[in-house]
């Protein structure tokens, strides 16, 4: 597949980061670049809407307020504490990380993809949240969200039924990153597929990316799309 055209992808840069300063949310892990917080929070995340992740995300932290606090703690207390998120291999996973991380790596979360993807449960996608999100680090983050957004704008329901594999989403995902501006972009996509971009009823009518859309017209629009 080809890279999107620049200038395509420079509009698409300025428009998503303008919709994020007017409706981007307040959540509270974007009020921290620590890694360990950033960690708690995308592992939470990876199977749990936002609004139920709020309040363990906060209680968690109370109760662990550092990677070494929770690397102390016995793992069926943290496996309790987690209750009721649910899929509760995670908060094992969590536990196994911050052990591993003071066993191998001095107590500090790595800040390498590869060392990343190493440890218990972290993916290609919560490696890149942590270093979007942590370090500061202008690379793609992928989640179904994301995905769904940059298929519809750039590949379009005909580009999107000849990609095969996730692969194809990832480059395009990079390809789209902006300079010095991968923490907002990356959080402006979430949101905007989170409330904006949604999978059914998306807001079509009201969106600024209307012009170059490949889907645009091609969804049926919510009520709260007409503008
Ligand atoms: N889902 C996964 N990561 C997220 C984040 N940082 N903000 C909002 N939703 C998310």
């Amino acid at each position: 597949m080809p890279p999107p055209a620049p200038d395509l992808v420079r509009r698409f840069q300025r428009r998503l980061l303008a919709w994020y300063e007017r409706h981007g949310r307040d959540l509270p892990w974007r009020r921290t670049r620590h890694p360990y917080r950033v960690l708690v929070s995308e592992i939470m995340l990876q199977q749990t809407q936002v609004d139920r992740v709020v309040p363990k995300y906060r209680e968690f932290l109370r109760r662990y307020p550092t990677l070494a606090s929770l690397a102390a703690a016995p793992v069926d207390e943290v496996r309790r504490l987690w209750y009721p998120l649910g899929y509760n291999i995670r908060p094992v996973r969590l536990h196994a990380i911050a052990r591993e991380t003071f066993a191998r790596y001095g107590g500090r979360l790595p800040d390498s993809a590869e060392t990343l993807r190493s440890l218990p449960g972290v993916g290609r996608y919560t490696a890149g949240a942590i270093l979007a999100f942590a370090y500061g680090r202008d690379t793609a983050v992928l989640d179904t969200n994301v995905r769904r957004v940059v298929g519809r704008v750039f590949l379009g329901p005909r580009g999107l039924a000849r990609v095969r594999g996730e692969n194809a989403f990832w480059e395009l995902a990079e390809a789209l990153v902006p300079r010095g501006r991968g923490y907002d972009f990356n959080q402006a996509l979430m949101d905007f597929g989170a409330t904006w971009c949604t999978p059914r009823r998306p807001k079509c009518a009201l969106c600024s990316m209307k012009s170059f859309c490949r889907s645009y017209g091609t969804l049926a629009q919510g009520t709260n799309g007409r503008a």
